[in-house]
């Protein structure tokens, strides 16, 4: 008598987000409602190919629900574009008796997803990056909690800006994506927001500095995307070279905004996922992603998703734009 129980895989790729684990500890404990297994692969796609793996109970992802980063750790994996490699990792799937596999990470990881299941892999992909750049689904896993942090960070921020007077330079991360930095201008009030969305030159954002000084603006914080047309310490050089009124700092958050313990919502949002990749992968569907589209989560294509980038709402660009008036 065959008892083997449907036994999934999970793995974190890319860059970790806030929200990871919870996620992780909901597919593990739904799983183990449903009488399946979870193989917990170390390293993203890279322990995958070396065969990386550890099983998880229900008890292995207890008191990780509140703990940013991911147990499972993760990589970028170079070597995962590789079909000799890919073909390495289903070898060792198939050795530790894997009937399928989550995959929770960027647009990135969910090529690496689709790639395994153009070659039979059963795969689910979840949506994680702080980017909110992710085809097909409203939210990522991360985004919250890292907005959450730019927020606090830009509040304390505007304290210090505003007892000195001065204008404060503030990078967000977001790779191409103007997301967080549109997000945060918005939720912090900030007086200017720089994206890669919107190209500007140094001058004309210098000029933009000065008008807010003459305009009788007592201190100026401006948020620049990592990736915008402007780079954060060119715009500072020609703010103290221009005299634009106020005196000028940098803060670039950095990392800080992947990092924390996941929000109420990123711990709902990475919950809901959870659970609703495995169902999936037990129904037998593959190839595919659980987005989220409304209040509701929907399975979309990874056809779908990968080579794309969720664009910002231009309503929102604008809305940034009239309330830093
Ligand atoms: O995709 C998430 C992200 O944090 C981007 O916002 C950023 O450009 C990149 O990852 C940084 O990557 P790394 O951690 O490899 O430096």
């Amino acid at each position: 008598m065959d008892d083997k129980k449907f036994t999934i895989g999970i793995l974190t790729s890319g860059g970790d987000s806030p929200g990871m684990n919870p996620c992780i500890r909901a597919a593990v404990r739904a799983a183990a409602e449903n009488n399946a297994q979870v193989i917990g692969v170390m390293n993203g796609y890279e322990g995958l190919i070396n065969g990386e793996f550890r099983p998880l109970g229900a008890r292995d992802v207890g008191g990780i629900l509140q703990r940013g980063g991911t147990i499972l750790q993760t990589r970028r994996s170079e070597r995962f574009l590789e079909k000799h490699f890919q073909r390495e990792a289903i070898r060792n799937m198939n050795g530790a008796g894997m009937d399928g596999l989550i995959v929770i990470g960027g647009e990135g990881s969910l090529r690496g997803a689709h790639a395994l299941a153009e070659q039979g892999v059963k795969v689910i992909g979840l949506p994680g990056s702080i980017d909110n750049d992710i085809w097909g689904t409203d939210i990522a896993i991360g985004v919250d909690t890292a907005m959450n942090t730019i927020m606090d960070a830009v509040d304390k921020l505007r304290d210090t800006a505003s007892s000195h007077g001065r204008a404060f330079l503030v990078e967000t991360m977001g790779r191409g994506s103007g997301y967080l930095a549109v997000m945060a201008g918005i939720v912090t009030g900030a007086e200017m927001i720089l994206i890669p969305e919107v190209p500007v030159t140094v001058k004309e954002v210098a000029k933009s500095v000065d008008d807010a000084y003459t305009r009788g603006k007592t201190h100026a914080i401006i948020i620049v995307a990592e990736g915008a047309s402007v780079k954060i310490a060119d715009l500072a050089k020609a703010l103290d070279d221009m005299d634009v009124g106020f005196s000028t700092r940098v803060t670039i958050l950095g990392h800080i905004q992947r990092g924390g313990s996941p929000t109420a919502y990123e711990r709902m949002l990475a919950s809901r996922l959870g659970v609703r990749a495995v169902e999936a992968i037990l129904a037998g569907e593959t190839d595919m992603m659980v987005g989220v589209q409304g209040r509701d989560l929907a399975l979309v294509p990874l056809t779908e998703v990968t080579g794309r980038t969720r664009p910002v709402r231009p309503e929102y660009i604008e809305m940034a734009h009239t309330l830093a008036r």
